[in-house]
């Protein structure tokens, strides 16, 4: 019944899922006048204020810096930057002097526009490599494993580039290649060596989700998907997977995720793949659930034609569950999780489902579809049910589900909605931890009362107030058997504009959440 895709495995297609790390990340503590490098990266406050290690080049350099400062080239105020060529007594080609604003006032926020700055700025400069001097600023909040792991998360976010489809590559011809974060202690080098660890195996996985749900939607469709799960094993031997094929999801009595792919001449796949890497014989997995529309035309319930483009983003939701595997595959923590996504194309056809429809759902609900552009929630209430069956220890979905989300929390935050508060709480902790922040909306039961239908057992819309709640009060109705989250995405998957593009979240906030599992099951805080 539940089979490996062979003849997908046959036919191999360029793996997207296992990026090259192209950059070269190590730490270090040595005072900068001493760096043989192409550039030393110096953090300056508000008020020409320097920081330790600008006060150290300018010492070496008989005060070159004070006078570059005084001279009013530059302030210290966020996001300005300062270059200096052949500072006497110093070995370096370049220092780049960064205006970090207040340094009590640096929140995650002005370190990631910092970040974004400096790494352009010295992709463009010439010099391949670079020793960054970030971490030694100390903002009330946070700490410096916190910055050197933001270093490298934001470095490499940065300076992504999906050119898979432009004839000529638009990177620099000297792009900078090796960046080494120093810190100021020697004793804390361990620390921050593995603060840089995790931020090179989030930002592997963050690389993974962009690249798949920046493809489009006429190449990343539900099949292409099955492959890359299958490409990974060659990767990664401990990882399993299977493929549910639209025969097998029958079988199962899989209604709802059917009803959505009828309209597409794409097959539906029900992708799990399971990492077990734990000594435990008898662990329970932390299950994630990607919506993995590959496109939302919104189906006979058609959508507008304006932005219908980045309805390509819709499978963001697995597309994070892609990277976060990876992620915590790549670092080779040991742990027991698994990815269940669901992939299907919405589309309008004569075989499309209409409003009206009811269906039954693998756990024996029925619901009546009064808006096929409500399909999200139709494939992950059975992706959901199915996922019980793996003995979770928590299910976590991950969806592009509402644009009521966006009304809501706007890009800034992802919607989290939960049946268990603590599992709420760890979530946040985690989102904070790496700046990928989320909001919990509640889940009460009142809500439900918008489901109602006359005719089966719910709705799958709940009207205009509130709808990413309905939305999620929807799928509760599929998860009452264990430990859930739900994240709603729709406005932090991606970015539209002049930067459209996607952003590989929550793949950090998921890495963290796992790592912490994982810490906190070997007794560690
Ligand atoms: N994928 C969309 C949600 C979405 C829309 C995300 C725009 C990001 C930007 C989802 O499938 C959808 O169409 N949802 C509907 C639900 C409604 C019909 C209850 C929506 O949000 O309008
Ligand atoms: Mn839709
Ligand atoms: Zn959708």
């Amino acid at each position: 019944m539940i089979r490996t895709v062979r003849a997908a495995a046959r036919r191999p297609r360029p793996a997207h899922t296992r990026p090259d790390f192209g950059m070269e990340y190590s730490t270090k503590s040595g005072s900068p006048e001493k760096q043989r490098t192409g550039c030393v990266v110096v953090p300056v406050f508000k008020g020409r204020k320097l920081s330790r290690p600008a006060q150290a080049l300018d010492e070496a350099a008989g005060g070159a810096l004070r006078q570059f400062l005084k001279r009013g080239d530059m302030e210290g105020d966020k996001g300005e930057l300062g270059w200096l060529y052949e500072l006497p007594n110093t070995f370096a080609d370049r220092v780049l002097l960064v205006g970090c604003g207040a340094e009590r006032e640096v929140t995650p926020r002005v370190f990631r526009d910092i970040c974004h700055r400096v790494a352009r700025a010295l992709d463009k400069s010439g010099a391949t490599e670079a020793v960054s001097y970030l971490s030694a600023i100390e903002p009330r909040h946070l700490d410096q494993n916190f910055l050197v792991r933001q270093t490298v998360l934001n470095f490499e976010d940065a300076l992504y580039r999906f050119e898979q489809f432009k004839s000529e590559s638009e990177r620099p011809r000297k792009p900078l290649r090796k960046v080494v974060i120093s810190v100021a202690r020697r004793r804390d080098l361990s620390s921050a060596e593995q603060a840089m660890r995790e931020g090179m195996g989030m930002a592997t996985g963050v690389k993974v989700a962009k690249d798949l749900a920046n493809l489009p939607p006429n190449i990343c469709t539900p099949t292409y998907l099955a492959q890359q799960a299958t490409q990974l094993k060659k990767t990664y031997p401990r990882l399993t997977v299977e493929i549910l094929e639209e025969e097998d999801m029958e079988a199962l009595g899989m209604g709802a995720f059917l009803a959505v792919a009828r309209g597409s001449a794409e097959p539906a796949k029900l992708i799990v793949m399971r990492y077990k890497a734990d000594e435990d014989p008898d662990s329970k997995p932390v299950v994630l659930v990607g919506k993995g529309i590959t496109f939302d035309t919104g189906g006979i319930s058609l959508k507008p034609s304006e932005k219908m483009d980045e309805m390509k983003f819709d499978m963001g939701g697995a597309a994070s569950v892609f990277g976060t595997l990876v992620a915590c595959m790549d670092m080779q923590l040991p742990v027991h999780m698994a990815g269940i996504v669901a992939a299907a194309e919405n589309m309008p056809d004569g075989r499309a489902s209409r409003p009206g429809d009811i269906v039954t759902t693998l756990s024996g609900q029925t619901v009546e579809i009064l808006n096929t552009d409500a399909e999200g929630r139709l494939v992950l209430c059975d992706a959901l049910t199915y996922a019980g069956r793996l003995e979770p220890r928590v299910v976590i979905d991950v969806a592009t589900l509402t644009g009521a989300c966006i009304t809501a929390l706007g890009h800034v935050a992802s919607g989290m909605l939960t049946n268990q508060p603590s599992l709420g709480r760890e979530l946040e902790h985690a989102a904070q931890a790496v700046d990928d922040r989320i909001w919990e909306l509640p889940l009460w039961d009142d809500y439900q009362e918008q489901l109602k239908s006359p005719f089966a057992d719910m709705a799958n819309i709940g009207g205009r107030p509130a709808g990413t709640i309905t939305a999620a009060a929807f799928l509760s109705r599929f998860t009452r058997d264990y430990r859930w989250a739900h994240l709603d995405i729709a406005g932090t998957a991606w970015k539209s504009g002049k930067d459209k593009g996607a952003t590989g979240r929550p793949v950090p906030l998921l890495t963290e959440y796992i790592l912490r599992t994982w810490r906190e099951s070997r007794g560690e805080a």
